[in-house]
Order: C-alpha cells, then structure tokens, then sequence
C-alpha cells in the first residue's frame, strides 16, 4: 500500500490536511510535518475538545454522534478558512461529502493507510476512542475501514505508515509535494502588493545556483574590518566562476554606518562603471548590511543587492525585511530606504569566530523575539504550555557553546518570525512596529553613550528590562515575568542594567530622536500579559518612562551583589 497517485502541481502555502482511520498516525506524522515545514499544526479533535470544552468521547457519550458530527463540520469551516496549516482530521471527517468537497478545495488531503493488524496493535488500550468502546476491536476496525474506504482512496495522495518511522514518514511526505526546500533549506519572503519575492537560504554556497538569480556581470563585495579574510576570499572564489568580482572593506562600528562611507561606496560602484542589473554583497554584520543596502537601494535608482550575514544579530534580525540605513549626527538610522534583497544566504559557521560581545549582542535580539512571538511558538515546541523563551531557556547552554544544530534552529524560528510579521507591514505601519521592542531605550542608550560603549543589541537588553519596567508601571505585565526575562538574560551573562555613570536625562534627550516619536509623543512597544505577546502603547507620562529607566539603574547595586 504505497504511494498510488501522483501530486499535482502544488501551491506551497496550500493547507496540508492528513486523514486516516484512527491509528493511522495523523497526529504525530503531522505535527513532523509541521514542525518540518515550519508550519502551525491543527489537531482537529483538540480543536473540538477546546472549544467544546470536554473530550470527544465524552461528546459522543453525552450527546450522540450525530451532535459530534455537526459541531465537527463547524469546525472544518473554521480551521479550513486559513492557508498555511497541517492539520490532522479526525478520521471520519471526510465520509460526508460536503466535508470531503472543503477539505479538497481548501488543502492537499493525504491518507495514511496501514494494515488492520497494525493499526488494532496501535490503538490497543486506547479508551479514549469513542467508537472503539466495548466492541470486538478488530471487527470495529474492520467495519469502519469498509464503510470509508471509498473516502480514503479519493484523496490525493495516499501513504504507507506501515514498519516506517514518523519521521520517515513525513519526510516522504514533503519529498512528494516537492517542499524539500521549504523544509530543509529555504524560508521565502514574499511582499505583497511589491514585485520582490527573495529566498533566504541557509545552504552551502557552492550548491546554489548562481545563473538562475540573474545578476548582472559584475558583483560588488562589500565587507568590514574585522570580518575573517578567509570569508571574503572564499566567496570571491566562488563568485569569480560567474562574475567580474570586486571588493571593498569598510571601517568597522556603528560610527562608520555614515554617509563618509556611503559615499565610498558609491564612489566605488562608479568606477567600476556598475549599471542596474549589477549586484552588491554585503558580507558582515548589521551596519555593512544596512549601509549596502542602502547604497544599492540608491545606486542607479535601485540594483540587486545580497546579503550574507555573519554575525547572529543580523542573521536573526537585520539581514531579513529590507530596512537600509545610515546614522547622521542627528541620530541612528534617520535617513534610509526599505528595499528587499534579492536573496539572504546563511551559514552558522560563520558564528564560529564572532567575538563574544558581538554573540552575546544577538542574544539581545533573540530575547526580543521570545518575547514578541507566541502566535508562533507551535513551530519550536510541540506542547501547548511550552514557548520559544522556555526552549531558549532549556537550550541556553547549547546556545552559548555555539552548537550549530541549535543555532540553525533558533534563527531559523526568529526568522519566521520576522518573515511573518514583514509580509503583513513591510513599511512598519503596524505590526512591524513590534520588532522594535526595547529599541527606543537601546537607541538611547547607544546614542548617550556615543555609539562606543553598547552594541546594538546589548543595549537593546537593557532596553527590554526597561521596557518591561515600563510595562510593569502602567500594569500589563508582572515583576514575576520581568525577572524570568532577567533571568534569562543572567544565564547568558548579559548585562541588562544601565550603569550608574550614566545620566537618566541624558537618555531621555537621546529618546526624542527616535523615529517613533509622533506630533511630539513617544511611542513604546511593551510587553503585555504574557512573555509572547507584546503592544504598542501611546501618550506614556513622561514621568514614568523617567521612573522605569531608574528604577533599571537602581536595581544595579542589589543585583551585581547576586553575580
Ligand atoms: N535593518 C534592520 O532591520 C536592522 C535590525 C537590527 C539591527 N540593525 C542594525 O544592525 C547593526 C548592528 O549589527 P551587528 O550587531 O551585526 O554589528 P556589526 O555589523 O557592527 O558587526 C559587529 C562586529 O562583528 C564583526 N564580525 C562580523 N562578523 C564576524 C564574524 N563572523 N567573525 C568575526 N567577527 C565578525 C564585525 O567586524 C564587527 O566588528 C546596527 O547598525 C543596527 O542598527 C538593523
């Protein structure tokens, strides 16, 4: 009983819905799947048991099959109203038409197909299938699988379960809808409304194909000092098979994200007489990131641009959603455009020779994303009551050890993150306005302290224990969750307070530069009742931004004695 039917083509955010008789595997094959795919998944019977609030066998018990069966069809209508899911059906959900006209219309539906034995040995013991109770279990099953194996076998693609793993499974799964790259080695940013749809990759550089990207003759390596030569001389290596390759390495530090080399930039592409259709790389971290994009962005009115990002801030943050920019005197990032790469390719090795200030800066960031995320925590975590911040928290030690295999993971989940949150507010209308939790602080902090003392994400930290001070103030977050935030950052032995030297007002001056401030009000992005859910908030008394920002600096004295 293996595969039968061959895939139509597939639309790649299409639902994937699984069906079967019970046992057949559709809760644990999915919930791989969608752990694969990096996708949400919907278990349909727990999606009853929910919102009805009691167990189905206790539904069928109570009120009757037919009860069961309606408030199933309410149900389908419900989870099938969105794209992007796997979801597990409960195995007699496709026997009515209508049911099985939906699912069809709204998703790929793939049966899992086991022999009798197998699956009678699987549900042994199982009280709480409702249509197993007292009955000769194998006479049950085989009655049930006669009255829908019509509904089993007009599916889309129908799949063995029997003597493989879940894991196997799965993965055969995503090799016959053609999704191994979703799962194993690409996230797609698509913009609506904007012709950029770019890959960010997470592959060996030599495997991608090149030519298929149209870029132009020429390319333009962008690097800064302090970035190990042998990634640059490595890239040009393989760029020269292709390519006319030049390079340029920039001055290091948030000073040097300025219009000075901006313009050697520029100069450069000059030169070498660059025209549209030529690319610019930026191999680095966030300031040659940004600043090259920003170059390109404005470069002939806009050329290809690529980042490849080396540091774990701008792996899991900046390299992904378009934001370019440069500092002026005035302030960090005041002039800057938002323009799309046309392709973000990352490697984790690259993290193996950050320095630990600039690895513990990323975890400023990656903290941020605990805390913004919770709608997509099923991605990482297969418990209901588990969160990205638990498993950052469980795995801090892999994390601090550099472990590859974890590091791929966590930035590929902030990446998801972000990706999502881009698609819906590239301009930062709206919910993009989430990702800058504790920046208004952090920006401060960096600009009070002349760009010298903080990277970016280390005073982003700081800036997240005050914004949960913040929030603390105005009652919509708790001292518990603050300090389970402190905590975290105290095992990856960050720093998250402001030093005494120094001066609160000095911060608070820096603050009215922000590009959040509206007709003269700041706006703050707080945590809200959970770790996972996050607001923006307006009109905030400025006298209780003054009082969050002590209180981080107060806390100093007490806390350092812990250390
Ligand atoms: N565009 C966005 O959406 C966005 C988001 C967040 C932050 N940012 C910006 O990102 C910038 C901060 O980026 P960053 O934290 O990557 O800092 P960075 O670019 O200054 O890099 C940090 C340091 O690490 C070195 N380095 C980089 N990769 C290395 C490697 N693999 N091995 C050894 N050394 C390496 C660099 O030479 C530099 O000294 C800020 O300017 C911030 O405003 C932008």
């Amino acid at each position: 009983m293996d595969l039968l039917l061959s895939v139509p083509e597939f639309d790649a955010k299409m639902n994937i819905a699984l069906t079967g008789i019970m046992g057949a595997g559709k809760s644990s094959v999915g919930s791989k799947l969608a752990k694969y795919l990096r996708r949400k998944f919907i278990d349909l019977d727990g999606y009853i048991e929910k919102q009805e609030g009691r167990t189905v066998k206790e539904i069928f018990e109570v009120e009757g099959e037919t009860y069961f069966r309606a408030v199933e069809k309410r149900a389908l209508n419900e989870v099938f109203s969105s794209n992007n899911l796997v979801i597990a059906l409960g195995g007699g959900s496709i026997v009515d038409t209508n049911n099985r006209d939906l699912i069809r219309k709204r998703s790929k539906l793939i049966t899992l197909l086991a022999d009798i034995d197998t699956i009678s040995d699987r549900v042994e013991h199982k009280t709480h299938r409702p249509l197993l109770k007292g009955t000769d279990q194998k006479e049950t099953l085989i009655n049930l699988w006669e009255s829908r194996k019509d509904a089993y076998m007009d599916t889309d693609l129908q799949v063995s379960t029997q003597n493989r793993s879940v894991d196997g499974i799965a993965k055969f799964i995503i090799s016959e809808l053609n999704l191994e790259e979703i799962a194993y080695g690409r996230l797609n940013v698509e913009i609506p409304r904007s012709s950029r749809s770019y890959d960010i990759l997470f592959d060996d550089l030599l495997k991608i194909n090149l030519k298929k990207l149209d870029l132009g003759r020429k390319v333009l390596i962008l690097s800064q000092v302090g970035v190990p030569d042998q990634y640059l001389n490595r890239l040009k290596s393989v760029l020269a098979h292709h390519f006319e390759v030049h390079s340029l390495i920039l001055e290091d530090g948030e000073k040097n994200k300025d219009f000075f080399n901006y313009q050697i930039i520029v100069q450069n592409l000059l030169s070498h007489k660059f025209e549209r259709k030529d690319t610019v790389i930026t191999l680095g971290g966030g300031v040659i990131g940004d600043m090259g994009g920003f170059a390109a962005s404005t470069y002939h009115r806009g050329i290809n641009y690529i980042q490849i990002p080396t540091t774990l801030l701008s792996m899991i943050d900046s390299s992904v959603g378009g934001k370019t920019g440069v500092n002026v005197p005035e302030g960090k990032n005041l002039v800057g455009s938002f323009y799309q790469p046309n392709l973000v390719f990352i490697d984790v090795a690259h993290l193996e020779t950050l320095p630990d200030k600039e690895f513990k800066s990323g975890l400023g960031e990656l903290i941020k994303y605990a805390l913004l995320g919770h709608q997509w925590d099923s991605l990482i975590v297969e418990d209901e009551d588990d969160s990205f911040f638990n498993y950052i928290d469980r795995n801090h030690k892999a994390i601090m050890s550099r472990d590859p295999e974890t590091l791929s993971k966590i930035i590929r989940h902030c990446l998801q993150i972000k990706t999502n949150i881009v698609i819906n507010d590239e301009r930062e209308s709206g919910i993009r306005m989430h990702l800058n939790l504790g920046h208004t602080f952090g920006h401060a902090l960096e600009e009070a302290t002349n760009y010298e003392r903080y990277s970016h994400g280390e005073a982003v930290a700081i800036g997240i224990i005050c914004s949960c001070y913040l929030a603390e103030q105005i009652d919509i977050f708790s001292p518990i969750l603050t300090n389970k935030v402190i905590e975290l950052m105290r095992s990856f032995e960050m720093e998250y307070q402001i030093p005494e030297d120094i001066d609160i007002n000095d911060l608070i001056t820096a603050m009215k530069h922000d590009k959040k401030v509206e007709q003269g009000q700041l706006k703050f992005i707080l945590p809200r009742e959970r770790i996972g859910s996050v607001s923006t908030i307006k009109d905030i008394a400025p006298k209780l931004v003054k009082k969050a920002l002590k209180r981080n600096q107060k806390d100093l004295s007490s806390c350092n004695k812990d250390k």
